[in-house]
């Protein structure tokens, strides 16, 4: 018998809710084609940032948005994306495709798009192939409220105002396409942007440093270690971590809609190593922090595929069928049990990219919410919400050399006294009866929803929007304050307690 435990009158760690956040970078029909399709469209828009996209991403309480990049970041020159559209110089995104990169979506756009979805901005600056006085000046022109020429630039540019941005990374993957460079190396280097990247006026900014990929423990020992000051201040408030599902080379042999139960398994169990990933960069983290001042930021994660059938192989679209919903809540509910050192996370990506929320058919105002948006509205509950302890003992899934643990699970208690408890089966074949325990409080109502397939690889597309999307969830039964849930196969389930 699978079996849970909540205590609802404990805990006390937040379950922020940045841990549900976004990412958009300039690659493929992400930014361009996605979000933006400029003030001209005939698809309904405010000032180019498509209405229905907004809509979307606000009722799932979007906390914020990673930007530019990715690697996009480290090869970004923000200066190049100011002022009148039409004499914003052009440039090779020679990453993604060696497309022309118009620079209409720039500082201003974004952060109206920031407004416009009530989130906060996350910016990635550029340290890879930028200068100090570049990111300085950026930091500046958003930020600053005296008379400065960035200030007085941005004026110019019709911003009067300064803008309120708080996070701020000094680069991406800077072992990777962002420098290649040696963890020791990148940590000078990250020492000495952030000295530039000042506070102006009441705006505080929470500096991240990159971080490791997957399991590269040497990173973030390294950054721990070496990003301080002469007196041995921290640095950092944040540092960041990527892990994809699965990692490269196996990404191309891995279709997002073409599977059978092999792959299933193979991707589910290939996510569930976030907790062991995040479990032992935090074990490094607390050696050198103890009192957990910085956070684990995981600003990309998700699934990756081989691209749909005639895209372009850079553009990185991917469909996204129920496995992709089983993937979000698997990982959520792992992040929010890490939520003491997790402070934020952004799923790659947003609209188009990975393992998008949202896709838009080209040249029409067709849009479709995948299984992950889905998962992404019905876990908004757990945002801000305080993290109950759970204890979670389970059947494992086996498939061929496969084996997991069957069942995710996490728990939150809101602000007005909710109790909301997210569980997942990963069994895309076999029901399973789960008897719930939920000390410390009476169990009167409960509502819950749930987001089920019939087969393994069900999605949405755009002339079947809506094959995979939550429902009623009418498997619970009360008895002597306990309760037995039935969870479908290949479901997602989130229970609301009163
Ligand atoms: O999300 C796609 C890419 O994956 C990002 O640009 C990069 O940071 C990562 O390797």
């Amino acid at each position: 018998m699978n079996q849970i435990v909540v205590n609802a009158d404990l805990g006390k760690a937040t379950i922020s809710r940045h841990i549900y956040g976004h990412f958009a970078e300039h690659l493929g029909r992400c930014i361009y084609g996605g979000f933006w399709v400029g003030e001209d469209s005939s698809i309904p828009n405010t000032r180019g940032i498509r209405n229905d996209i907004v809509e979307a991403l606000r009722a799932v309480q979007i906390p914020n948005l990673r930007w530019p990049g990715g690697c996009f970041a480290d090869e970004y020159h923000w200066m190049d994306g100011i002022g009148p559209k039409e004499q914003r110089p052009t440039m090779i995104n020679t990453h993604w495709g060696g497309v022309t990169e118009n620079n209409h979506f720039g500082t201003h756009e974004f952060m109206d798009m920031c407004a416009q979805l009530g989130c906060e901005p996350y910016i990635c600056g550029n340290l890879g192939s930028g200068t100090v006085q570049e990111m300085q000046q950026w930091v500046e022109y958003l930020t600053s409220d005296g008379r400065s020429p960035m200030a007085d630039l941005r004026r110019r540019n019709g911003r009067e105002e300064p803008w309120q941005v708080k996070f701020w990374g000094m680069g991406n993957e800077n072992w990777g396409c962002g420098g290649t460079m040696r963890a020791e190396y990148y940590a000078d280097e990250y020492r000495r942007y952030q000295t530039y990247a000042r506070n102006f006026g009441s705006n505080q900014l929470y500096k991240i440093a990159c971080g490791p990929r997957n399991d590269d423990y040497h990173w973030t020992e390294v950054l721990m270690k070496n990003g301080r000051n002469m007196w041995g201040a921290l640095l950092m408030h944040g540092l960041s971590l990527h892990y994809y599902t699965p990692d490269n080379p196996y990404r191309q042999q891995h279709s997002a809609t073409q599977f059978g139960e092999s792959e299933w398994s193979y991707i589910l169990k290939t996510a569930a190593l976030m907790d062991d990933l995040i479990a032992n960069h935090s074990a490094i983290m607390d050696q050198y922090d103890p009192d957990k001042h910085v956070g684990l930021i995981v600003d990309e994660w998700g699934t990756w595929y081989a691209v749909e059938s005639g895209t372009h192989p850079r553009f990185l679209y991917q469909q996204n069928s129920i496995r992709d919903a089983l993937v979000a809540a698997l990982t959520l509910n792992i992040l929010n049990r890490h939520c003491e050192r997790v402070t934020m996370a952004n799923i790659a990506q947003t609209v188009n990219v990975l393992q998008a929320l949202i896709l838009t058919e080209a040249d029409s105002d067709r849009i479709v919410l995948t299984p992950t948006y889905h998962v992404f509205e019905m876990y908004k509950v757990h945002q801000d919400a305080t993290l109950l302890p759970l204890d979670l003992r389970c059947d494992d899934y086996v498939c061929g050399e496969h084996t997991m643990p069957g069942l995710g699970a996490s728990a939150s208690r809101d602000k007005a006294g909710r109790v909301h408890i997210s569980v997942c089966n990963l069994n895309p074949s076999h029901s399973a009866d789960v008897r719930c325990e939920v000390r410390g409080m009476d169990l009167n109502v409960i509502r819950g929803r749930v987001l089920t397939a019939d087969r393994m690889n069900d999605h949405n597309t755009f002339d079947a929007p809506e094959q995979v999307r939550p429902t009623t969830f009418q498997g619970v039964t009360i008895h002597d304050n306990q309760c037995t849930i039935t969870l479908p196969a290949k479901s997602v389930v989130v229970l609301e307690l009163n």
